[in-house]
């Protein structure tokens, strides 16, 4: 026998014993099972949550500013009085009276943006909708403002 034989035949033994003696211990792995709890499976229906929520915060100094500006004074005091419209005090707790609206800032927001869709009684259609296209923080002012005007 030559060198090369015997050295392949105890490598072969070797072999052999080695894979003969390894007993396999890993047990095949579990399946993965999903069982979505009834929280998951309503938020999955829900669609996915807005990652932000943007709230508007009014502030009467800028709503004062803008009042003045625009020229609603021209035409709105800020007292009882009437000029061309009705005089603005009072004007929060009013509005959360009036028939159709699911509250005084959804009223005010529509009596600004759509002057013509409720008439105060006494008054014609006289104020111009200019402020159809206002930004929402800008009424988020103004009504902050008119809420101040007792
Ligand atoms: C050209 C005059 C004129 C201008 C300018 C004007 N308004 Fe008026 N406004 C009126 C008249 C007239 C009414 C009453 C008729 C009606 O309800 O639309 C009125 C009604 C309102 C009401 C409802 C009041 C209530 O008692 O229910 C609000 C609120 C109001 N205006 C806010 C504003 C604001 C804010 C501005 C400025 C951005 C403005 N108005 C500019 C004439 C005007």
């Amino acid at each position: 026998m030559n060198k090369k034989f015997i050295l392949l035949f105890v490598f072969t033994i070797f072999a052999l014993i080695f894979t003969s003696c390894r007993e396999v211990t890993d047990q095949p792995a579990p399946p993965v099972v999903f069982e979505p709890t009834p929280a998951t499976t309503e938020m999955v229906m829900a669609g996915a949550a807005p990652v932000v929520e943007v709230v508007i915060v009014g502030n009467a100094a800028s709503g004062e500013e803008w009042f003045q500006n625009q020229g609603c004074n021209a035409c709105h005091s800020t007292g009882a009085e009437k000029l061309v419209g009705p005089g603005q005090a009072g004007v929060y707790a009013r509005a959360a009276t009036r028939a159709g609206y699911s509250s005084a800032d959804d009223y005010l927001e529509a009596s600004i943006r759509y002057p013509g869709e409720y008439l105060v009684e006494g008054y014609s259609n006289l104020m111009p909708a200019s402020w159809e296209e206002a930004e929402n923080q800008e009424i988020a002012d103004i009504i902050e403002y008119l809420k101040t005007l007792q």
